[in-house]
């Protein structure tokens, strides 16, 4: 199954667990339905049941606590893109091909879109892990314990202290002085440039962007019952990916057309963002790409199971159009 098929998948999955019609047009539900189902590389959905597929084959587990999950991680990303095209924010109008959320509904529901994307992603899971525990009897205790602390993980990495944070040094932009680089928990690559600046920015696509590819994998490791060390090993791919799927996405917001994206592009420099691609030229950034998802594999390269999904998602990285 490619990478396309998955997203089908997902696409299916998303239907399932959004609210369902009928529901008037320009409704809250309308909107929600309109923010999630209009596109999207569906990456932190399939990352998550990709995860779960590498410890655990059990298909009534996958469809009944890992789908809802990786639904929830979906919602919580749209969410995530409905706030950052906002005016107050990076002031988008397209996305997906479409009017972003707040073009078309006004930008007290783009406010509002996002916020109730990001509660309904906690009552889908919360409701998956209550109904699997009434009939999962005799592992009940085992399963609402992953339940939890896959939920744990996903709003800590989403919160505060994860993605958001990261939106928050991205708007609200300081000088590296006041906000010293800290807390990095894995090495960026030997070629990467560690100036002040630079590293600054490698700090904020950890956060507001390998946070979430963080939280999706191992959540469905968590879920799937791997133990600490794999979630771990995750843990680390998913910061190389987002790192490297961030600075993709500069590089492409400066080079690609709005017919390959579907969003604005030019973004960063009509709001004068200090990209890595801007900072270190287009060449040393894809280079920097390279360099992360190639440490991504070797992770990938070290797990149980079947790896096969991984490699052809680590190829696609590299060189995505969109
Ligand atoms: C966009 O993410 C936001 C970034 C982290 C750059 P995606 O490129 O995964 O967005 P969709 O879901 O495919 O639209
Ligand atoms: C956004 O990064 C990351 C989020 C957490 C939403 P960008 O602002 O570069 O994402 P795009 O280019 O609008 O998709
Ligand atoms: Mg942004
Ligand atoms: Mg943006
Ligand atoms: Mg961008």
């Amino acid at each position: 199954m490619d990478i396309s098929k998955r997203a089908e998948q997902i696409n299916m999955i998303l239907e399932d667990h959004l609210p369902k019609p009928p529901y008037s047009q320009g409704s809250i539900e309308d909107a929600m339905n309109y923010s999630v189902m209009s596109g999207g590389k569906r990456l932190r959905g399939i990352m998550l049941l990709e995860a779960f597929r590498l410890y655990n084959s059990d298909k009534d587990l996958e469809k009944n606590l890992a789908w809802p999950f990786a639904a929830s991680m979906e919602f919580i990303h749209a969410y995530s893109l409905v706030h950052d095209d906002l005016p107050s924010m990076d002031n988008d109008m397209y996305r997906r091909g479409k009017l972003t959320t707040h073009a078309k509904y006004g930008h007290a529901m783009g406010v509002l879109t996002g916020d109730a994307l990001l509660n309904y992603a906690f009552e889908t899971m919360t409701q998956a892990a209550s109904k699997l525990s009434k009939v999962r009897g005799e592992i009940a205790a085992e399963l609402a314990l992953r339940a939890c602390r896959a939920m744990s993980v996903i709003s800590q990495k989403a919160g505060f202290s994860g993605m958001i944070g990261g939106q928050v040094m991205d708007v609200c932009p300081q000088s590296p002085e006041e906000e010293p680089v800290s807390g990095k928990t894995v090495n960026t690559p030997a070629s990467a440039d560690r100036s002040d600046l630079t590293g600054h920015i490698f700090k904020i696509y950890e956060l507001k962007t390998s946070r979430l590819f963080q939280a999706a994998m191992c959540a469905g490791a968590i879920l799937a019952g791997a133990d600490d060390s794999q979630i771990d090993a995750l843990n680390d791919a998913g910061y190389f990916i987002g790192e490297a799927f961030q600075i993709r996405d500069d590089i492409l917001d400066a080079t690609a057309t709005f017919e390959q994206l579907g969003k604005d592009i030019g973004s960063d420099e009509k709001n004068n963002k200090n990209t890595i691609a801007h900072l270190l030229g287009i060449e040393k950034a894809q280079q920097l790409v390279g360099e992360y998802l190639d440490k991504a594999r070797a992770i990938f390269n070290e797990q149980p199971g079947n790896k096969e999904f991984f490699n052809e998602l680590i190829d696609f990285l590299r060189l995505r159009e969109n």
